[in-house]
């Protein structure tokens, strides 16, 4: 008697915990300007491409050219009154360098129709590239908390943007891409690769194995793959999802920075970014088509370059260490 009426409190206990939590849930994805994500079948084809992977071990989409209807995303989108936002780093030589192609072919191709705000986190107002934005599309300049250019570094960028994110950017966007800035849109760049957690496949590495991936190997590190382990090499030039996600791929990045000096240890962006997406699989996965790289010879599975990788500046192979010592959004000083 005693144990049916203990569980029958329990019972309305759990439900009331129940109709909280929900409520609570409710909440959060209001506070979060969370929009939900379109049926997978009501736009994606994935049997158009039976020559590449379309769809990971865990049901991610993988965009490739011909997989999807943007038509139908962009009427989802455009009834959600959605806006998008662009976050790009832009510091001394890279600055000058890079910028002004980077934001001119973004207002071209990045989310043509729909809101955008692009966010240039910059150590120098006064030397900013002039651009015209096309309509709908705004720009934010917000400063790096550490402008000495010695100081600006991946880690400062993403910090920098990671403070932003808490105070403003958090409430201005439903989705967030953070780029690197040595990247030229060459086609549209549409609302196809919005999602909760978006990684981008690396152009270099899409076509080999797992125990060749440039992962980082010393067990000590907070960015450490065992050996063998590990889906797919991600490339650090596009981050994308809600603010939410980004906000915690940058946490988990500075977080293992940390860890690593503590223990005398420095891995590059790319390989926190690595562990991430290892252990938070990504809920979408953009095809190399949309990071290409033009140095290397372009095979048929590469349909439609929607980004080339742009880097002039002695950084052809992107994924070694030193190489990428004053790269954005990707390594450390
Ligand atoms: C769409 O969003 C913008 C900015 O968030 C807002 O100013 C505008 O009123 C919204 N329009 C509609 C129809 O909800």
């Amino acid at each position: 008697m005693l144990i049916l009426i203990l569980s029958g409190f329990s019972i309305t206990l759990m439900e009331y915990h129940f109709s909280i939590k929900n409520h609570l849930q409710k909440m959060y994805i209001c506070w979060n300007n969370q929009v939900e994500e379109p049926q997978l079948s009501a736009w994606f084809t994935p049997e158009k491409r039976p020559d590449v992977i379309t769809t990971t071990d865990w049901l991610a989409p993988v965009i490739w050219d011909g997989t999807y209807n943007r038509r139908i995303l962009d009427e989802y989108y455009e009834k959600l009154n959605i806006t998008i936002g662009l976050a790009v780093c832009g510091y001394g030589k890279l600055r000058d360098l890079y910028l002004k192609p980077f934001l001119d072919s973004a207002d071209k191709h990045f989310m043509v129709g729909h809101r955008v705000i692009i966010y240039i986190l910059t150590d120098d107002f006064n030397k900013l590239p002039y651009v015209e934005l096309g309509p709908r599309r705004t720009f934010k300049v917000l400063p790096l908390l550490q402008p000495e250019v010695w100081q600006a570094s991946p880690l400062n960028c993403l910090s920098s943007l990671y403070a932003h994110l808490q105070d403003d950017v958090h409430h201005e966007v439903n989705f967030l891409f953070a780029m690197a800035v040595y990247q030229i849109f060459k086609y549209d760049f549409g609302v196809e690769t919005l999602g909760r957690s978006v990684a981008q496949l690396h152009a270099w590495w899409y076509f080999k194995k797992p125990h060749d991936f440039p992962y980082e190997k010393r067990a000590t590190s907070a960015a450490f793959i065992p050996f063998g382990k590990g889906d797919f090499y991600y490339h650090h030039a596009i981050v994308g999802g809600t603010p939410l996600e980004v906000s915690s791929v940058i946490k988990q990045y500075r977080e293992g920075k940390a860890h690593d000096a503590a223990n005398k240890l420095t891995s590059i962006y790319e390989s926190y970014l690595n562990k991430y997406f290892f252990f938070n699989k990504p809920t979408k996965l953009l095809s190399p088509e949309y990071n290409w790289d033009p140095n290397i010879k372009t095979p048929p599975q590469i349909k439609c370059v929607k980004i080339a990788w742009q880097c002039l500046d002695g950084c052809t192979t992107p994924f070694i260490g030193e190489q990428v010592e004053h790269s954005n959004f990707s390594s450390e000083n």
